[in-house]
């Protein structure tokens, strides 16, 4: 204490300088800033997330599978258990049914970027991942496009939101995926025959897959367009025009 109001005032006056080039500096910079901090923490939560189910969900889902086998060889050599094999059957395709949920969940959260490789590169590594955990038959055409890093892993995530899609929901047989580059739009398409839905009753089911797509595509001056036929399956069209700020630099 003890010291003079003017001091005071100038220390204040001094520590209002400091704050206001704090706040310009930050203002200056403020969609990187937040951007990327945001990016960076949702990254290390996925990490995570990613790592805990897989080290409880997964082993125990497995550990269950396991002890089921196990007792459907006793069930199905005795014929007087024929109920019990049934039950048991019911029992291994809940199972499955949560394993399949986990692989998408595991594919939801796992890091997202592209981590230098290119757009075509990276998808095609995902399908082929996939193609290791559910039968079902993809086909790929992918052009070699080379965008600005940004709108590159806003599109691979897309994809990768696709795919949990059709994992987790499609029940398809098949799978198509296209990357193209028509004159100045980039186009996605992802097509699957699986059961399809209604895309209006899930658009207010207050799920964020779908949306979240939607302002990705936004974002980058593009459109999104869901159409799906229940009983036939489920196209999605991702248009993205080639703009300054899309394009490669
Ligand atoms: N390829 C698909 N085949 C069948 N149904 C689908 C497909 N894609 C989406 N759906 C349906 O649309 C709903 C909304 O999808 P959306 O991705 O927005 O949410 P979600 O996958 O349920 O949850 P999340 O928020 O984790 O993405 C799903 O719950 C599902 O019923
Ligand atoms: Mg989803």
């Amino acid at each position: 204490m003890g010291k003079q109001p003017a001091a005071l005032l100038e220390e204040l006056r001094q520590k209002m300088i400091r704050l206001q080039r704090e706040i310009e500096r930050y203002s200056n910079t403020p969609v990187r800033f937040s951007g990327e901090t945001k990016e960076a923490i949702l990254t290390g939560e996925r990490h995570r997330l990613a790592r805990e189910l897989h080290d409880s969900v997964s082993q125990q889902l497995f550990a269950a599978m396991m002890m089921l086998s196990a007792l459907r060889s006793v069930a199905d050599r005795d014929p007087a258990q024929a109920e019990l094999s049934k039950q048991l059957d019911t029992i291994q395709k809940v199972i499955n049914e949560a394993q399949a949920e986990m692989r998408a969940l595991l594919l939801h959260l796992r890091p997202t970027n592209l981590e230098g490789k290119s757009l075509k590169q990276g998808i095609i590594q995902l399908l082929k991942e996939l193609q290791t955990k559910i039968t079902i038959e993809i086909t790929w055409q992918l052009d070699d496009i080379k965008l600005n890093p940004a709108a590159e892993d806003n599109l691979f995530r897309i994809v990768q939101e696709l795919l949990s899609n059709t994992l987790r929901h499609a029940k398809a047989s098949s799978l198509e995926v296209y990357l193209k580059q028509l004159q100045d739009m980039v186009v996605l398409r992802m097509v699957d025959d699986g059961v399809g839905f209604d895309a209006k009753q899930a658009s207010s089911n207050g799920n964020y897959g779908l949306a979240n797509i939607k302002e990705r595509a936004a974002a980058m001056g593009g459109t999104a367009k869901v159409v799906s036929v229940v009983g036939q399956g489920t196209s999605v069209e991702v248009r993205v025009p080639l703009s300054k700020d899309v394009a490669h630099d």
